[in-house]
């Protein structure tokens, strides 16, 4: 009897969860369309995720020990690669890898796979690329894609626009950058943790802060924009370089959560940019 009411309840509450989600993104949506910011609703092709998964084993492996995020980490690679369309022959970087062997995988299959982090030894080693990513150490129109998978939001100070600057130089004409999740909602903050010494963290003055008391929590630091923050730090300098924008707004992330029981999927947007 007591189970049952509980299972209720839980029932009830993940219920208005999702509706105060739903509502938030709508109203950032709403907010990105006023500003004039191009959105593309997409709708995730299950069979298709899965038949990926099972052609790239070595992503599903490596990110195995990544508990109620795995689905979410492998997701945000296959929407790279179908969503920016690498192929055979590209130059690719995957830009703040860490320790991904993400572009080794494509590597293995015909695409010549970078990868770039400020924790590697600075310069071109070989295929690392060390240092900030507002810097590049490489020649202009050098890469055809650059992405970055849960990593622009860990940029600090003004490297996200740095690095904003820096991909227009970077990606050859028709190369494509993208960025996924890309974090937005109705106000611009920045959120940290026990993790995080907020002596060291470099943000703007204004910026409001949410200080998560969670050991749990990975990131130190993690940027959110607001639409209008968005389109000041990121989109006004990819459309100045003579980029096209959109954001891709995934519908059914949670089709994907009802299969993937006890996941948490979050990536519901993507940034897209087209040199041209
Ligand atoms: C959460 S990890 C990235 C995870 C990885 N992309 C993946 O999919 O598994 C974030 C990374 O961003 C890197 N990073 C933060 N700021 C950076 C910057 N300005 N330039 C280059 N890398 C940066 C950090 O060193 C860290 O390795």
């Amino acid at each position: 009897m007591l189970k049952r009411f509980m299972n209720k309840i839980q029932t009830f509450l993940v219920r208005q969860i999702d509706q105060i989600i739903e509502k938030r993104l709508q109203l950032a949506i709403q907010d990105l369309k006023d500003l004039g910011i191009r959105i593309i609703k997409e709708k995730i092709d299950v069979k298709d995720f899965q038949e990926w998964m099972e052609e790239y084993g070595e992503i599903v492996k490596y990110y195995d020990g990544h508990n109620n995020v795995k689905i979410e980490k492998i997701l945000e690679h296959y929407l790279v690669c179908k969503c920016l369309g690498i192929k055979k022959g590209d130059v690719y970087i995957d830009i703040a890898a860490c320790y991904s062997p993400f572009s080794k995988i494509l590597s293995k299959r015909g695409v010549d796979g970078y990868e770039q982090d400020l924790i590697y030894k600075a310069g071109i080693n070989e295929h690392k690329i060390g240092g900030d990513a507002s810097l590049l150490p490489v020649p202009n129109n050098f890469a055809d894609v650059l992405s970055l998978q849960c990593a622009f939001e860990c940029f600090q100070s003004d490297s996200d626009i740095g690095f904003i600057k820096e991909s227009w130089r970077v990606l050859k004409k028709g190369g494509v950058l993208g960025i996924v999740p890309l974090y937005v909602g109705k106000k611009y903050f920045v959120k940290a943790g026990p993790k995080a010494n907020k002596k060291n963290i470099k943000i703007e003055k204004e910026v409001k802060w949410i200080w998560r008391v969670d050991k749990n929590l990975q990131a130190s630091f993690s940027r959110h924009y607001s639409p209008t923050a968005l389109k000041s730090r990121v989109i006004d300098y990819l459309t100045e370089g003579g980029m096209k924008v959109e954001i891709l707004f995934f519908t059914n992330l949670d089709e994907l959560m009802k299969i993937y029981n006890n996941q948490r999927i979050y990536c519901h947007f993507m940034l897209r940019a087209v040199k041209q």
